[in-house]
């Protein structure tokens, strides 16, 4: 799906792995932004978006068909009973920040994930990250706590704050687990990133 400005949302593809990881990799080297502190190599990028892509939406957006940001959810925790969560990915390339890109991709990676019926939408964020806690606020999540030092990375020991958004999605009564992202209809992603790309209408 593509804008007047050439910005466009679409699922990601095992072509993407490189890009993604240029973008990862100066958050991975330089910050505890990600407490991934091991570079991935490109393979392992496309394993872990195969991997992903088997339940959930991992999203790119592009402009002028280079991809400049990527977020996607994954699983939470491993037992049957919190199927309905997932916890969120984004990394936005630096020279894009600040455009509204990280609400659009929100915007169509939340609807997609109702639509599969999620219901618990978590933030895991390492201490402090203004941008991050304010993208997240934005969307209404709240914060539930902070874990202090659970990881050590660049010298320091890090704090991370859980958030949530409870997005209802479906009742486990009588939807069962979430559909697989890949079975969905067509025209319900498709209008997912139509309509958040559309956000970006006019932005520069
Ligand atoms: C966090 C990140 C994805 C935000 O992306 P972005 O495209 O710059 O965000 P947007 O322009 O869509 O802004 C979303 C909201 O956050 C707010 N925001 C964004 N950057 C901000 C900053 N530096 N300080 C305060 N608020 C900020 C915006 O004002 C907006 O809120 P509003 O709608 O209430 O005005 C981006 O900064 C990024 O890639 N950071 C590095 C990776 C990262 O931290 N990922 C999250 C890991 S938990």
């Amino acid at each position: 799906m593509t804008n007047g400005n050439s910005f466009s949302i679409r699922m990601a593809q095992p072509k993407d792995a490189r890009a993604i990881l240029d973008i990862y990799a100066p958050y991975v080297r330089d910050t505890a932004i990600t407490l991934t502190s091991k570079m991935p190599r490109v393979d392992e990028v496309r394993k872990k978006m195969h991997i992903v892509k088997k339940t959930f939406p991992y999203l790119v957006c592009t402009v002028e068909n280079k991809v400049v940001g990527f977020a996607y959810a994954d699983k939470d925790r491993p037992h049957e009973a919190c199927c309905w969560n997932a916890e969120l990915s984004i990394y936005l390339d630096p020279n894009f920040h600040g455009r509204g890109m990280a609400k659009a991709l929100y915007t169509a990676l939340f609807q997609i994930l109702k639509a599969q019926g999620f219901c618990n939408l978590y933030a895991v964020i390492t201490l402090p990250n203004e941008a991050s806690v304010a993208l997240h606020k934005s969307f209404g999540f709240k914060e539930l706590a902070v874990h202090e030092g659970v990881g050590y990375k660049l010298g320091e020991w890090q704090d991370v704050l859980w958030m949530l958004l409870r997005i209802d999605g479906a009742n486990p009564e009588t939807h069962g687990p979430p559909t697989p992202c890949k079975k969905l209809r067509d025209n319900e992603v498709d209008t997912a990133l139509m309509m958040a790309t559309a956000l970006m209408v006019g932005v520069q």
